[in-house]
């Protein structure tokens, strides 16, 4: 893979220094390289026990024996903790107050609910003998009939999709803007279940302190706070007892956004023994209690004028959801602001089975949404006898269409038109299967947009500025693997008018300021605008300090008056007359000052801006006509995403983004058995995902952009967004090489069979 690395050069965009904007590699990259980063499992503490797991073989039914004798015989075993003696909890496990709660199995009966289930937990001196224990345990069911698939059962529309977001949305008249279109395309999607499957599977390391209130946790989290005040209400004891590190995670793509039942499962083992308790997830036990993506069917009707232009749009997706609980993927929502139509219906429909429940995994909605928009997008073209990218171009909406708002920026053009470019598009025949490469592979391109929303959650940080001229940023923030630390240290740096190495960016802890949910793609813009705010509210002390000391070479300049860089303000009108950030506190015998800031969005922004990021990516597959064997061969994206506080990082996110595409378009999916309920593979062995030799050569572009609605420091998310588009990209030059549209993902060889013939 090669790629290129464009610096923001908009010297308008750098407020106080100069880190943001620079390709730094990851501050902990050394630790994670030599072994030195400790991961949450990696953990050992006195007198720990090691928990395992014994989790349900059927998807429906009730446990009516487990062989707890035998299990207690194996040496080394300490404890079985079964719903019998399980440790009460303060709240029910099954209640929820707000939309971020994942209602959980954590042996609050002998219910089974979906394969995968915690039954029973063993508990021994090693992690051998808790293993051997639970595989003793031998349970015996009642089982019932499983309902599996999205036609299991009777079908309702949810109260909400996603976070929060309404089911149903109809803006015009989508029926009689289809009936009187000249072109009309009608295509049904399926995407099969999916599951987060990130290389650090969930752990805990629980120990209980002192007389047994106060808890000190080691374990991966997207979300500290959130997860301290979801194990203070469980526990029954307060936040401020709860002490949790989080330094690494080895990927989290939204399942380590809430607490799990596994990880209380841990806490509660520990309380049991009353001795610290390592809890581990096997591979295969992160199929059921620690979210997936649902499988959905998704219908596209959509009309044109006979110039083809766009005149209705109406997006329908079925999704699954589990028995006990209501997250419903917002699938249908991707057609909601990208394109121009007058008319746009959007609507939801879900069914209960015995599932485990769905949670966001990496652009929930959008990511299964946009293959399926971005599929019939491509038809739709095809039947105006239309470029794909004139289309494109012809019809993408410069307003919200649904909300009517104006985007807060936007270079969606620019995305189409350097993606191009850098792609060569103008090189491509109308017509499919018009290209072969010299050992006869059908080769085809194929083109799909992404767009994601630009959100902001709440955020704090702490600024302090000692007298030695350093600094020091505090934020809880959750670094995923994605950089988010480096990315904010950075915006430290110039918050604090300090090169990096003066500064010490503490996060990963939930005893520092709140600093959000790594999710969402927004947690750059929340924390980092937490940062800079408390960063510039601590400058503002400090220049209060001076400008108002008749010793200082800055008084009388006032706060707006001075400008922080390099660890010193300086006069904005005379910039020679300065004064370090040492000699100010010093001066003014301070041995440190401190404030804080927040990261929250703006209100009369929201109110009258749409917020999202953009792009265009374009891939290139090859198709064996004999065979259907489909490979990439090569793919452009170009993402405009306001401003890029770290190309590096920037760049690792959206490829990672774009090869989730071709993983969804053809790779991954969980079988599962329609008789019993479970899940066939559930392993990295036969749960498909692209290695190196799936991975062509992949570039990104990114498109100068700057927001000066979204947030201070016009910071929109990368997270996401690379997969959207990604994944119809793939899709649509399958079709260009083959002739075949594909209906179902990921597409297999048996779609393509007969692509020789034709
Ligand atoms: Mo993500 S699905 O917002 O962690």
């Amino acid at each position: 893979m090669t790629s290129q690395i464009p610096l923001t050069r908009d010297p308008a965009h750098v407020r106080h220094g100069s880190n943001i904007g620079q390709p730094l590699t990851r501050r902990e990259g050394v630790l994670k390289v030599t072994g030195a980063a400790r991961y949450a499992a990696d953990n050992h503490l006195p007198r720990m026990l090691h928990a395992v797991m014994a989790v349900s073989s059927i998807a429906r039914g009730r446990v009516t024996s487990l062989d707890i004798t035998s299990a207690k015989r194996h040496p080394g075993v300490v404890e079985v903790m079964t719903p019998q003696n399980r440790p009460p909890l303060a709240d029910d496990p099954d209640a929820k107050t707000n939309p971020f709660m994942f209602r959980m199995d954590v042996l609050q009966n002998d219910k089974v609910r979906y394969a995968n289930q915690p039954i029973a937990v063993v508990i021994a001196e090693t992690l051998e003998a808790a293993t051997e224990g639970a595989a003793l345990l031998a349970p015996c069911y009642e089982t019932e009939a499983v309902r599996v698939g999205l036609d299991a059962a009777e079908s309702f529309v949810p109260a909400a999709v996603g976070v929060g977001h309404p089911a149903m949305v109809q803006h015009g008249d989508v029926e009689s803007a289809l009936a009187s279109a000249a072109h009309r395309i009608d295509a049904t999607y399926e995407t099969q279940a999916q599951y987060h499957n990130a290389m650090e599977p969930h752990a805990i390391v629980a120990a209980w302190d002192g007389d047994g209130d106060s808890l000190s946790i080691d374990t991966p989290s997207q979300g500290l706070a959130m997860a301290q005040g979801r194990i203070a209400g469980l526990l029954g004891i307060s936040p401020d007892k709860i002490h949790i590190r989080s330094p690494f995670l080895g990927g989290g793509f939204g399942s380590k956004g809430l607490m799990s039942g596994p990880q209380i499962l841990g806490i509660l083992a520990a309380r049991l023994v009353g001795r610290p308790v390592k809890l581990v997830l096997r591979r295969e036990h992160m199929y059921g209690p620690v979210g997936h993506r649902p499988p959905s069917r998704q219908r596209l009707r959509i009309g044109t004028a006979g110039d083809g232009q766009l005149a209705a749009i109406d997006h329908h997706a079925k999704v699954t959801t589990s028995t006990f609980d209501d997250f419903y993927e917002p699938a249908a929502n991707a057609s909601h602001s990208l394109y121009a139509s007058p008319a746009i219906a959007i609507s939801h429909e879900a069914v209960r089975i015995d599932t485990g429940t769905p949670l966001f995994m990496r652009a929930p909605g959008e990511a299964p949404g946009s293959i399926a928009l971005e599929s019939a997008i491509d038809e739709m073209a095809e039947a105006c006898r239309l470029d794909p990218l004139a289309f494109r171009l012809k019809n993408y909406a410069d307003v919200e269409p649904v909300s009517g708002k104006p985007f807060s920026s936007k270079a969606l053009r620019e995305c189409y038109v350097q993606g191009a470019e850098r792609f060569g598009w103008s090189k491509r025949p109308l017509s499919p299967r018009r290209m072969r490469d010299d050992d006869g592979f059908l080769v085809g391109w194929g083109m799909g947009t992404a767009t994601f929303p630009a959100l902001m959650f709440a955020a704090e940080a702490r600024a302090v500025l000692k007298a030695d001229g350093s600094g020091v940023m505090e934020t809880g923030a959750h670094d995923m693997g994605q950089g988010a630390w480096t990315a904010l240290a950075q915006i430290a740096g110039d918050s604090l008018g300090l090169d990096l190495n003066r500064v010490t960016f503490k996060a990963g802890t939930s005893d520092l300021p709140d600093a959000g949910i790594a999710g969402g793609s927004a947690h750059t813009a929340t924390a980092g605008s937490a940062i800079h705010h408390a960063g510039a509210a601590v400058i503002a002390k400090l220049a209060e300090l001076a400008t108002s000391d008749q010793r200082s070479p800055l008084f009388g300049a006032g706060n707006a008056g001075v400008v922080a860089r390099d660890g010193c303000l300086h006069r904005r009108d005379d910039e020679s007359r300065s004064e370090s950030y040492a000699d100010i506190l010093k001066r003014a015998g301070r041995a440190e000052i401190e404030a804080r800031g927040n990261g929250v969005p703006d209100p009369a922004a929201q109110a009258n801006y749409a917020m999202r990021a953009h792009g265009a990516v374009f891939a290139e597959v090859k198709v064996d006509p004999d065979l259907g064997q489909i490979r990439v061969t090569r793919m452009v994206g170009a993402f405009a995403a306001g401003r890029i506080i770290n190309p590096r990082m920037v760049q690792s996110q959206l490829l990672g983004g774009m090869i989730w595409g071709i993983s969804f378009a053809l790779h991954e999916q969980a079988i599962i058995d329609h008789r019993s309920g479970r899940i066939l593979n559930g392993n990295l062995a036969d749960y498909h995902v692209p290695v190196n030799a799936d991975v062509p050569h992949m570039e990104t572009l990114t498109i100068d952009e700057y927001d000066p609605h979204v947030n201070a420091l016009g910071i929109k998310g990368v997270g996401e967004i690379g997969i959207t588009g990604s994944a119809g990209a793939v899709a649509n030059a399958v079709w260009h090489a083959s002739g075949i549209r594909p209906r179902r993902f990921p597409i297999r060889i048996e779609d393509l069979v007969n692509s020789a013939s034709n």
